[in-house]
Parts: structure tokens; sequence; C-alpha cells
């Protein structure tokens, strides 16, 4: 089969999926694709999972949005990533700017968290150092663990991830992040896996080596990894060499999971153009993945596919 998630599971691989989001699942053209559980075999809610969409006011939950998602994954026969329960970005004021004693502010997250599961994101500044967010300006480093505890007090199956970006190569924030995960496992913490997101440049990738090399660094801890949030943005207009590129670069990337027996699976953030995040973040860049805007697959495609 040509469907990348058929394709990773001939591979040994758990999956291969797509993050997605609410608005888009009116677009039939689109979802025709994201339902094809040979093409996908997990799904990541891009947004409606988030603190702000879950939990707006204190001890109000709404699940609707994230719930849709849940379901179509259920339906489709996709795993779901529960993205996210903890990170500093996409928080309502009261949880952001509220003033918390370190007792309120563990039983807010442990609440959130075991309501929600179970991904906690982007502890680290790009230097290795904590970033200083509500949570960790709170309680510290503690903030993690309470986090993880709570999610796997309320789902023993879950899988429980800490999920960053720039950790994807050896470097100082890498090293944090392995460190992180040792004094995790001393406590007892439950941690099963480091989400690596992966968001790269056209032409700005470490070379297969290292990324397979900083993989096993992790696996080394005996947990899983994952390509979380995959796509490779490129400067527009794009070209044929771009594109080119793209498709190269898509393949190394691959190919660092296949060569590590520990990276369970890839997802990528969102699969069409139309829908990326890149444009709207990342001024005058764009094309970041392997479909473009009319759902055609791009050169990428083959890029991925080949390298299963
Ligand atoms: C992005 C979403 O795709 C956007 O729709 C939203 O406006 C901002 O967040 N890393 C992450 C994701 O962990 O949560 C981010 O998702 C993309 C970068």
């Amino acid at each position: 089969s040509t469907a990348l998630h058929a394709r990773a599971k001939a591979g040994g691989k758990l999956y291969f999926g797509t993050a997605t989001d609410n608005p888009e699942l009116t677009n039939t053209a689109y979802t025709a694709i994201l339902d094809d559980n040979t093409m996908f075999g997990q799904l990541t809610p891009a947004n409606s999972m988030k603190w702000d969409a879950i939990e707006p006011e204190q001890g109000t939950f709404t699940f609707t949005q994230g719930d849709a998602i849940a379901n179509l994954a259920k339906t489709n026969g996709q795993l779901l990533r529960g993205h996210n329960c903890v990170w500093y970005n996409q928080l309502p004021n009261w949880v952001s700017s509220g003033s918390w004693t370190t007792a309120t502010l563990t039983s807010v997250i442990q609440n959130h968290c075991s309501t929600l599961l179970y991904v906690v994101k982007k502890p680290f500044n790009d230097d290795g150092t904590w970033r200083s967010d509500v949570f960790y300006n709170t309680l510290g480093t503690s903030y993690v663990g309470i986090g993880l505890n709570a999610a796997r007090a309320a789902d023993p199956n879950a899988k429980l991830y800490i999920n960053e970006y720039n950790v994807e190569y050896p470097g100082a924030k890498s090293t944090a992040l392995q460190n992180l995960v040792k004094s995790l496992q001393a406590a007892g913490t439950p941690i099963d896996g480091v989400g690596l997101q992966s968001h790269w440049i056209v032409g700005e990738l470490p070379s297969l080596e290292t990324l397979v090399q900083n993989m096993e660094a992790f696996t080394a801890l005996g947990i899983e990894v994952a390509i979380t949030e995959l796509d490779i943005r490129m400067t527009l207009p794009s070209t044929a060499a771009l594109l080119a590129q793209q498709e190269t670069d898509y393949n190394t990337v691959i190919s660092s999971c296949m060569a590590v027996a520990g990276c369970v699976g890839v997802t990528i953030w969102d699969f069409t153009d139309e829908y990326s995040w890149v444009p709207s973040t990342f001024s005058g860049q764009g094309a970041a993945c392997p479909w473009d805007q009319n759902l055609a697959r791009k050169p990428a495609y083959t890029g991925i596919q080949t390298a299963f």
C-alpha cells in the first residue's frame, strides 16, 4: 500500500498520524483523507483539548469540541493523543493570572490532568533552563510530576509523555529534558515517553545520524520517543527545488524514526498546507505539509512513503 499509516505499520511502527482541528471537519474533501485509517492511524487535536478549550472557567469542563475529535478517532479506529494537560500557552486567564499558592495550583493541575489526559508540554527554554510560567513560578519543577501522577491516577493505560521542541538534536535543551526524565524516574513518577515536536525548516535539518543519536539518548532511558508535530516549512514562494529538498527532508525525519526501535510513530502537524499553523506563525513561510492547499500530494508525500 502507498497509504502512509499502512506503510508505517508494515515498517514495524505503531502509527502514522496527523493533527486536526474542529473547523476543518466540515470540509468533506479533507475528511475523506483524514478518516482513511490506512493513511492515518492516530489523531491529535490541535487546539480543542488545550486548557482554554477544556476548562475555560475553574471547574467548568467543556468537552464537546475535544470529544468530537476523540469520537472521530474512535469511529475511525485511530489512536488519540490528548494534547495537552499542562502547557504555558493557550491557558485561560483564571489559570495564568491566578494568585496561586502551591497547594491551590497543585489541586488545580491535579483536577485538570485527571479530567483530561496527559501530555505535559514545553517545560524548558532553548538554553535548557526552566521556562518561567505560572506553573514553574508557583511550584518549581514539581508541576511536571504533579501532572503526570494525576494523569496516571486517572488512566492506568494512557501513555504519558513530555512533549518539547528543539530537543530533536543534541544540546542543552535535549540534555535538560533527559535529566528531567531521569529525575522523574528516580522519584517513581510515571513517564512513558518524550514527544519530539520536529518543526523544521527546509534544508536546515540535522543529519540522519544526529537525529538518530539524539533519539537513542532518550530511548536509552527506557522510554519511548515519538515525532509528535512534524512539519517542514519554507520561505515562500515554493519552488521545484524547495519542494524537492522538502521531500528529502521528510525522508530523513521518517528514516530517523525507522532507525530507532523505541520510536513508536510519527504525527504530522496537520497534513495540508491549507490548514497549517505555519503561515500565521512564521511570517512569509508556509508550504510545510505533505499535501498542498488543494489536497494534492506533494513530493514530500513520496519522501515519507519511501522511508517506511
Ligand atoms: C498551534 C495550533 O496549530 C494553532 O492552531 C494555534 O493557534 C497555536 O497552537 N507546538 C504545539 C502546538 O505544541 O500546540 C501548536 O499548535 C504548534 C506548536
